[in-house]
């Protein structure tokens, strides 16, 4: 069975939300899925499975969640080549630079060698708003990266 890892930072719970989603969808396609906040998790990890998820909300002026600073900076060094990989998170286009986590995580996966499946999700405002785009996103994502049963 194909093994799924969905690592996100979460500060006020939007993310959190996503990415249990994304999880209920992923499973139900009939990956084995990990969901790990990024505070217990660790890049060195990601290699351990076939499909990548990294979600992140953005903050201060175009910058990561807090908590997934180190991570992203320990991504360096890792090789994800031939991965399959997407990434997701919420914002708000009030803010200049909307859902930059979102772009930052994919340029990242992209320069580690793993293959972005699907373009990344951004979620302006309400996260509960747009339950079923969530879940439409990764059914998608777990279907590009070949987990349909
Ligand atoms: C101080 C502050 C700064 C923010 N900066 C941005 C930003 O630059 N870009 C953006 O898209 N959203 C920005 N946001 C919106 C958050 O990303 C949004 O509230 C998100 O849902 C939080 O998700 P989380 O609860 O998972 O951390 C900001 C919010 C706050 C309170």
């Amino acid at each position: 069975m194909e093994k799924a890892i969905v690592v996100y930072g979460s500060t006020t719970g939007n993310t959190e939300q996503m990415a249990s989603w994304i999880t209920e969808m992923l499973a139900g396609l009939g990956y084995v899925v990990t969901m790990k906040n990024v505070t217990d998790a660790s890049p060195s990890e990601l290699a351990d499975y076939d499909l990548i998820l990294l979600g992140s909300s953005t903050w201060g002026e175009g910058e990561l969640q807090e908590d997934f600073e180190p991570f992203y900076e320990q991504m360096d060094g890792i090789s994800l080549k031939g991965k399959k990989a997407a990434v997701f998170g919420p914002g708000d286009s009030s803010y200049e630079q909307f859902c930059k986590a979102v772009d930052m995580l994919e340029e990242k996966l992209r320069e580690l060698e793993a293959v972005v499946v699907v373009e990344g999700l951004k979620v302006d405002g309400d996260v509960g708003l747009v339950k079923d785009e969530i879940r439409g996103w990764a059914k998608e994502v777990g279907e590009e990266a070949g987990g349909k049963q």
